[in-house]
C-alpha cells in the first residue's frame, strides 16, 4: 500500500487530496496549523485508519521531529505532495519585509529542510510533487498584488527542475503542477467575489493521479494545470 504525506491537508486542495488518497485506500499523513480543521478531518476518516494528522507550521516547527513522527507513524514515504503554500495580496510598494519572508518560507523556503529531512524515508521510485501557481510561470500573465506570492511559486518551480537532477541517480522524481484558479479558501480571501472554474475536489482528482503516475512520463517538469491563466 502506498504512503503519502501532504503538506497542508486542513483546507483546500491539500484536504481534497488527502480525502482522494484516502478513499482510494491509501496510508496518509498530513500536517498544517490548524488543530481543529485537522481534528474534523480524522474523525471523518477514524474508521479507515489510514489518515494521520499532526499540527505543525513550516515557518517555526522543528523538521527533525516532524520526520521522526512520520517514520514512527507511518514508517516510509512513496509519494509528497509539497501543497501548503499561503498568499499574500498587496500592492508591491506595500508589502512589509514580513510578508515576503513569510511568503517565501511557506511557499518554498520550507521546501528545503523538509524533504531533507524526509530524504532517508523516501522508497525507491517515490515521487515528490510541489504544487506551484500559474502566476509563478515565466511568460504567463502576471496580476497586480501577486509580486511575492508568484515570485515565490517561481522559485518553487526552479528548485523542481533541481532537485530532479539531483535526485535522478537516487530513484526520487520530482516534478511540479503549476495550478490555474482553483475555488479555496485562499482564494476567496485574495480575490473576494471571483469565481474559478474548478473545484478543489475537481483538481485533487487530477493530481492524485498525477502523483501516483505522472513520475512514469515526467521527471523535472513543470507542467500547467490551467483552464483560466494563459
Ligand atoms: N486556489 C488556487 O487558486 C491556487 C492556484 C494555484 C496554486 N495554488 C496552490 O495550491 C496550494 C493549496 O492552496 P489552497 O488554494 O488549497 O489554499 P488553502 O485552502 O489556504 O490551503 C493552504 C494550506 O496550507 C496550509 N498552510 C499555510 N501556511 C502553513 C504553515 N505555515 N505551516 C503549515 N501549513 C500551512 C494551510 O493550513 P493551516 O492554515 O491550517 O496551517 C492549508 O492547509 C498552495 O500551494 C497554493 O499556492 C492554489
Amino acid at each position: 500500500m502506498k504512503k503519502i504525506v501532504v503538506s497542508g491537508g486542513s483546507s483546500g486542495i491539500g484536504k481534497a487530496l488527502v480525502e482522494t488518497f484516502v478513499r482510494q485506500g491509501f496510508e496518509v499523513f498530513t500536517f498544517a496549523r490548524s488543530r481543529e480543521h485537522l481534528d474534523q478531518l480524522s474523525r471523518k476518516f477514524a474508521s479507515s485508519g489510514l489518515l494521520h494528522t499532526y499540527v505543525f507550521d513550516l515557518k517555526t516547527g522543528d523538521f527533525s521531529l516532524l520526520a521522526h513522527k512520520i517514520k514512527e507513524t507511518i514508517g516510509g514515504i512513496d509519494r509528497m505532495i509539497n501543497n501548503a503554500g499561503m498568499l499574500v495580496n498587496k500592492p508591491f510598494l506595500e508589502l512589509t519585509e514580513a510578508e515576503v519572508e513569510d511568503t517565501f518560507r511557506v511557499n518554498v523556503l520550507a521546501v528545503f529542510p523538509l524533504v531533507q529531512h524526509l530524504f532517508p524515508l523516501f522508497s525507491p521510485g517515490a515521487h515528490i510533487v510541489n504544487i506551484t501557481s500559474m502566476g509563478g510561470v515565466q511568460g504567463s500573465v502576471k496580476f497586480e498584488g501577486l509580486s511575492a506570492y508568484s515570485a515565490a511559486k517561481g522559485a518553487l518551480a526552479v528548485l523542481t527542475e533541481s532537485m530532479a537532477a539531483e535526485f535522478s541517480g537516487q530513484h526520487v522524481s520530482v516534478n511540479a503542477l503549476a495550478l490555474g484558479a482553483v475555488q479555496t479558501e485562499m482564494l476567496s480571501a485574495a480575490f473576494p467575489g471571483y469565481k474559478a472554474p474548478v473545484a478543489p475536489d475537481e483538481i485533487a482528482a487530477f493530481v492524485a493521479d498525477f502523483t501516483l503516475n505522472g513520475h512514469r512520463y515526467f521527471n523535472g517538469k513543470i507542467l500547467p494545470v490551467s483552464l483560466s491563466t494563459p
